[in-house]
């Protein structure tokens, strides 16, 4: 299988992780990206399961809408059991790095409402350490110098991700060249910088369960 055929796989493995838990009162967190987009397509084939969707980016939102799938504003909705996203990287402690497509806060919000998150990723994305692929930092945009020569401080280089503005008018420094020993800490770490909104780390809430596309099929592993 190639890799675009390894996310469809866990884009429908989540969908059958899902499905025997949805009542007509369920709303289901969906996160962003290509393998986001995978099971966003699943989930249409179950439409009629559950009530509707919260989305991390506007992106997801449009998807979901177009496959008639009703889209809910978070600040609506009291809960939800379920979130489903891809990584960027994710290790054996389904701690990861999130955010090439710059929805990381929205993700992490959403995210942080939900009772479990279910990682959908290609096996790719899993990794002995963190830090291979560069880091995303969002930040408000008059603050993005500032943010960047802290992160030098902390030891990366940060790139500007020149003409790309957030669902919530932020700005992204992509850090490359941390080695991430200890991604909880690095979180706190940048989450302490005046002028940075979020960063890509989701070590405090990481994954709970991670769906795996593999050559020998769909692993389910757990935190
Ligand atoms: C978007 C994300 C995505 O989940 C991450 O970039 C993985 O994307 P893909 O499934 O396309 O590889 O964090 O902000």
């Amino acid at each position: 299988m190639n890799q675009d055929e390894l996310k469809q796989a866990v884009g429908q493995a989540a969908v059958d992780y899902i499905k025997p838990h949805l009542d007509d009162d369920s709303i289901v967190g969906v996160g962003t990206g290509s393998t986001a987009n995978c099971f966003i397509d699943a989930l249409a084939n179950i439409k009629h399961l559950f009530d509707g969707a919260v989305a991390s980016s506007e992106a997801s939102a449009e998807r979901l809408k177009s496959h008639g799938i009703p889209v809910f504003d978070l600040n609506g909705v009291s809960g939800m059991d379920f979130y489903i996203d891809g990584a960027d990287e994710i290790n054996e402690r389904l701690e990861m790095i999130k955010g090439g497509g710059a929805a990381l806060t929205r993700e992490k919000i959403v995210a942080a409402v939900a009772k479990k998150f279910v990682c959908v990723a290609d096996e790719s994305k899993l990794v002995p350490m963190l830090g291979t692929f560069p880091l995303p930092v969002e930040v408000i945009p008059m603050a993005r110098s500032h943010v960047a020569r802290e992160l030098v401080k902390l030891g990366g280089d940060p790139v500007w991700r020149e003409g790309v503005v957030t669902d919530n008018g932020g700005e992204i420094l992509d850090v490359h060249n941390l080695r991430i020993a200890s991604p909880m800490e690095l979180e706190s770490s940048i989450n302490q910088i005046t002028g940075a909104i979020t960063n890509g780390l989701f070590a405090q809430r990481g994954a709970d369960v991670l769906l795996l596309g593999t050559q020998e099929g769909v692993k389910t592993l757990k935190a």
